[in-house]
């Protein structure tokens, strides 16, 4: 059996467990895995690498993906399953699988649906898949975000300032609330809370009046601009807006709201990039390992995932739903911790 595995949308730390899972996983049923180069658009243009066991050796630490990623699609730069059919079968693949976020995931079943044989792992920092409990990547870039936040707190400190931290996350305020919890943030803006810069400026300043003349504010990359404020976001590949600004327009407001200065950091692709945390690498290779397993047994159009302690696997129909939330009870304790 030769199955075919590619990364595709953006990178997140834990990448290559997946790969390495995968090709240690089908070498012990005997199957032979076949690298597809720089996500889908490696699959329209044909471009392989043979993956054995030597191919995958010393890439566990490594963040990023040795296979390489893009964010084109088959079906928005092709014709959808006819723009890979030719591809799968010139290389005699006998199925797929696919490592991505949303977009990727939901090509992946329209793909299957056309009746390309895959199987889904879902990745991403942003931890908002449906139908798994928590994606790698996630602890990763919340750790990175809580040790930014832990040394702008204490420039923040020396200053009196108002320091504003944007974080990643897309619509949800996962990498925000973890990390704005861990590291003691004053205030924690996500998408899934309406906010109010007016009150969170009183609350600065009842701050201030109380000796700590300092604040920390952690602001998902997908809050709702203020009111009056517009970003211009451009769309990428699948249609959605490239985040990433508004708390520029955060800072200046609440500046303008308590006298206080303000500074920003955008923490951006940090939060992507280099050695993935130890537990991002176990649900990588456990993943890798459960694909590999679905794929052999010919189980397609199914999407590996972590419910409680358990890897299993759902049907891939399942990334049709809205993006995961954070719940209300994680958005209670944030609230509880970053009130004065
Ligand atoms: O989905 C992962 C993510 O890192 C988001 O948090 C962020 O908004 C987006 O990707 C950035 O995408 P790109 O790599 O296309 O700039």
């Amino acid at each position: 059996m030769r199955i075919g595995l590619l990364t595709a949308g953006g990178d997140c730390p834990g990448l290559n467990a997946v790969i390495r899972g995968v090709v240690a996983r089908a070498r012990q049923h005997g199957a032979d895995v076949v690298g597809i180069l720089e996500g889908w658009d490696g699959l329209m243009e044909g471009r392989f690498r043979p993956l054995d066991r030597d191919a995958v050796r010393g890439i566990l630490q490594r963040g990023g993906t040795i296979l390489g990623t893009s964010r084109r699609d088959p079906y928005v730069h092709g014709d959808g399953a006819a723009s890979v059919r030719g591809a799968i079968e010139g290389e005699r693949l006998d199925g797929l699988i696919v490592v991505g976020g949303d977009g990727t995931l939901r090509s992946s079943l329209a793909l299957w649906e056309e009746g390309i044989p895959l199987v889904g792992v879902p990745k991403t920092i942003d931890n908002d898949i449906p139908g798994t409990d928590v994606t790698f990547g996630f602890d990763t870039a919340v750790q990175i975000a809580t040790e930014a936040i832990d040394r702008i707190t204490t420039t923040a400190e020396s200053h009196d300032r108002v320091m504003v931290v944007e974080v990643m996350g897309r619509t949800c305020g996962w990498i925000a609330s973890y990390a704005g919890i861990a590291a003691g943030a004053d205030a924690i803006l996500v998408p899934e809370n309406p906010y109010d810069l007016s009150e969170l400026a009183e609350l600065l300043k009842t701050r201030a009046a109380g000796g700590r003349r300092y604040s920390v504010v952690v602001v998902a990359e997908g809050i709702a601009p203020p009111p009056g404020a517009q970003i211009v976001a451009p769309l990428d590949a699948f249609g959605f807006e490239r985040l990433g600004g508004v708390s520029a327009v955060v800072a200046a407001e609440l500046e303008r709201l308590t006298g206080f200065e303000a500074r920003v950091t955008v923490l951006g692709y940090v939060q992507r990039g280099g050695t993935p945390s130890a537990a991002d690498r176990v649900l990588g290779s456990r993943l890798g390992v459960a694909a590999a397993d679905l794929a052999v047994a010919g189980a397609f159009g199914r999407m590996v995932a972590l419910r409680g302690t358990e890897i299993l696997d759902v049907p891939l129909d399942v990334v049709r739903a809205e993006p995961r939330a954070v719940p209300p009870a994680i958005l209670d304790v944030a609230g509880t911790l970053s009130a004065p």
